[in-house]
């Protein structure tokens, strides 16, 4: 795939999948802009991807941080092609014990912060009459893991804002969910730390799936870079999994 002289905007990008999909976009040609709020991290990561590489320190749940983080990219690059709404947060919590706090702060992070970077990123693609977002929604839109509550309201949310900003922006604009199972990021690894069996925990998440691993980064950021090249052109307003079929398996029988 070749990205030569296109855009890419990847929030979150400063670690994890964002940071993947930075990898493999910036090797395929692209200029790559990320917005996180780990200035420490970010500003590191894109010194080592080199000179077609963007840190702007923003809180994606801010508009006018947003605001201010999209003008100067577009005057940076003098183009924004692809966005790929990727930053989220998670919380352990169900229903009752989630504070209006915590439900606010996933909800604007993971929601609020993809419909601003939207907002302000598809005007500049319009002026391409070419563009792609892509929402990190995740596996827990179809199958949930307790007390995850506000994540999985909002990762389900991502499909429709999906299809709707898919409908709205056709036919030169397209959107696609990206729904992962679990991925070797911090975000697990930190959780994972939390437990009181870290190695229990990990090995128990990595059976989940049917390949007994988790993906990697890089693994997340090939599809995304796909559906986004024309390559996957004809991809449009759906979900896609990618989680090693997590959640297919019924049970075993008893005849081989
Ligand atoms: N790791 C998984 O197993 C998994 C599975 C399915 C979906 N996802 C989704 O993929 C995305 C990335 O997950 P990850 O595991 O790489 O997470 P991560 O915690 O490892 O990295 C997330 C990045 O987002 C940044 N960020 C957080 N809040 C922000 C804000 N307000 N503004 C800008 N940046 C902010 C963080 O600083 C960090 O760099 C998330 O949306 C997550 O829900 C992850």
């Amino acid at each position: 795939m070749s990205f030569t002289n296109k855009t890419v905007v990847i929030t979150g990008g400063a670690k994890g999948i964002g940071a993947g999909c930075a990898n493999v976009f910036y090797q395929d040609g692209a200029n790559v802009a990320i917005l996180d709020v780990d200035d420490k991290t970010g500003p590191e990561f894109v010194k080592k991807l080199g000179d077609r590489a963007l840190f702007v320190k923003c809180d994606i749940s801010n508009e006018k941080e947003v605001q201010d983080a999209v003008e100067k990219i577009y005057g940076h690059f003098g183009s924004i092609h692809y966005l790929v709404n990727n930053a989220g947060i998670l919380k352990y919590f169900s229903v009752t014990n989630t504070s209006v706090e915590d439900w606010d702060a996933v909800m604007n992070v993971n929601l609020k912060g993809a419909f601003l970077c939207t907002k302000h990123c598809i005007p500049h693609m319009q002026k391409n009459n070419d563009g792609v977002v892509v929402n990190m929604s995740s596996v827990q839109a179809f199958v949930a893991q307790t007390n995850v509550a506000a994540y999985i309201a909002t990762k389900s949310a991502l499909i429709g804002l999906t299809r709707s900003i898919a409908v709205d922006y056709a036919p030169n604009i397209r959107s696609v969910a990206i729904c992962p199972g679990g991925v070797d990021t911090p975000m697990n690894r930190d959780a994972f730390r939390e437990s009181p069996n870290p190695e229990v925990v990990r090995k128990e998440t990595e059976n989940l799936h049917l390949n007994g691993r988790m993906a990697t980064e890089e693994e997340i950021g090939e599809l995304v870079a796909f559906v986004c090249s024309e390559k996957g052109a004809f991809i449009n307003g759906q979900p896609i999994r990618i989680d090693g079929g997590l959640g297919i398996k019924v049970g075993g029988s008893k005849k081989e």
